[in-house]
């Protein structure tokens, strides 16, 4: 899955940031991301996953530190649109992305805003609801879905803007093994045709299925960059992000 070359598609370098009411969320991340890699952003609840995503399309802007999307800086406001364009953000709750009455509105929106044509558009929505299985149910508005369907329509309204990166927060989260399975699949074609991905999760499980490397996050900082592999031998880092290991990897964890 890695085809790691040259500039990383997504740089994020001492990246600080405190809300309004003072709660310092971001404490200095450092990382970098390259063009083709699935990555999987691991840590506890309140590590600042969610905070740190925000800032990769520019939804919050850096206290201090710089994020960089495809060599341009996310806290220049002029930068704003392009970054958008080719970074996909597909929040934990569908319900905060869902806004609109009907399926095809909702996959609609963002090729609209883009100023796309007509055609084009229709094109792009119907590609979009058939990656994700949701074709035919267009007329249905999105709070109807069940949740699985209402995360793939979520996806589907990013894939319909043709990201470069796709940016997950905890996409199987509370969903039924089936419906976890229709998102891997998904996230699988999407990085197989060369695209970027990288996604918060808690699913061990699904970790040697989604992800080349796992960043660790823990009170605000990226402390460590692990292999899938070294993440699930190793007992210490298993516990540093707060996951437990599925009884089968039992035998082989050993400790650092
Ligand atoms: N809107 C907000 N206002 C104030 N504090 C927040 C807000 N959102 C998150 N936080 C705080 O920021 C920290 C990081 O939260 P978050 O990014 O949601 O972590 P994670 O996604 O890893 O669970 C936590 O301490 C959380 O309480
Ligand atoms: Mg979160």
């Amino acid at each position: 899955m890695s085809k790691a070359v040259d500039k990383p598609i997504v740089e994020v370098k001492d990246l600080r940031y405190s809300y309004p009411d003072g709660t310092q969320a971001l404490c200095g991340v450092s990382f970098k991301v390259f063009r083709g890699e699935s990555v999987a952003l691991l840590g506890p609840n309140g590590a600042g996953k969610s905070t740190l995503f925000l800032h990769l399309n520019g939804l919050l802007t850096p206290a201090k530190g710089c994020v960089t999307i495809i060599g341009r800086d996310a806290s220049e406001k002029n930068n704003l649109k392009f970054i958008r364009s080719k970074v996909g953000m597909v929040f934990q709750n569908p319900d905060d992305q869902l806004f609109q009455s009907s399926l095809w509105d909702e996959v609609a929106f963002g090729p609209l805003n883009l100023g796309l044509s007509k055609n084009t558009i229709i094109r792009r929505v119907n590609s979009a609801l058939k990656t994700v299985g949701l074709s035919g149910l267009e007329k249905k508005a999105p709070h109807h879905l069940s949740l699985g369907q209402k995360r793939r329509a979520a996806i589907a309204t990013v894939m319909a803007m043709d990201p470069q990166i796709l940016v997950l927060d905890e996409p199987t989260a509370n969903l039924d093994p089936k419906a976890v399975g229709v998102i891997i699949e998904l996230l699988n074609r999407f990085n197989a045709n060369g695209k970027t991905i990288i996604a918060a999760t808690h699913d061990i499980n699904i970790l040697p299925l989604i992800a080349d490397k796992c960043f660790i996050m823990s009170e605000g900082r990226i402390t460590s960059e692990e292999s899938v592999e070294e993440l699930l031998s190793n007992r210490n880092i298993l516990s540093e992000a707060n996951l437990v290991p599925p009884p089968i990897a039992k035998p082989f964890l050993k400790s650092r």
